[in-house]
């Protein structure tokens, strides 16, 4: 399989739902991608393969890219930490806010999981405006780890989500569409 092959599967299976969550909006749920065992395989290992052999952890954001980040701990023999929505880790939180269209959304992470200075690649599902997943960064780095990169199954084009990002770490999308 290559990196093409993940490409066209995440075309191939990604569903596009009109008007979901809200009027005018076009939802792209990758959900499929996870259903199915052998594109799950591969998209896993096509995300992680630019950064193979230079990360010791996986960091999923939720939801969704707590499997991809299960499914590339698993395949690469790394451990995963989880960046969580507000209010659902226990204990000592590391808390980052950023700014949505309308609002803000706050996510979070338990610090001394890892020894500071591990090396952890970011993994969701969908890099969109780039507000989560640079967040996530920032969390990551408050920890002390070290962000290899960024990867996606999917990027949105025209959100300049990359261009927010691509100043701190690499970013590597299998697969793009229109926002
Ligand atoms: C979606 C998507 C990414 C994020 C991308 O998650 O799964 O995590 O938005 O958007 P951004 O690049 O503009 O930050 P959402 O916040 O909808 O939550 P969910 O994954 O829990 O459904
Ligand atoms: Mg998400």
């Amino acid at each position: 399989m290559t990196a093409a092959d993940a490409s066209a599967l995440v075309d191939r299976l990604t569903a596009v739902v009109a008007d979901f969550p809200q009027p005018g909006i076009l939802f792209r749920d990758i959900t499929p991608v996870f259903a199915d065992a052998e594109a799950f395989s591969v998209v896993c290992a096509a995300l992680s393969e630019p950064f193979d052999g230079s990360f010791a952890a996986v960091a999923g954001i939720e939801a969704r890219g707590f499997a991809l980040a299960g499914g590339i701990g698993a395949q690469t023999g790394t451990g995963v930490l989880t960046v969580r929505k507000a209010g659902k880790l226990p204990g000592e939180v590391l808390s980052e806010s950023y700014a949505l269209e309308y609002g803000e959304a706050t996510i979070e992470l338990r610090p001394g999981q890892l020894p500071r200075g591990s090396r952890v690649l970011v993994v969701d599902d969908v890099l969109a405006t780039g507000g989560t997943a640079e967040a996530s960064i920032t969390l990551l780095e408050r920890a002390g780890y070290e962000v290899v990169g960024v990867a996606v199954l999917l990027e949105l084009d025209g959100l300049a989500g990359r261009d927010r990002l691509a100043s701190r770490v690499p970013v590597h999308a299998l697969a793009s569409a229109p926002a």
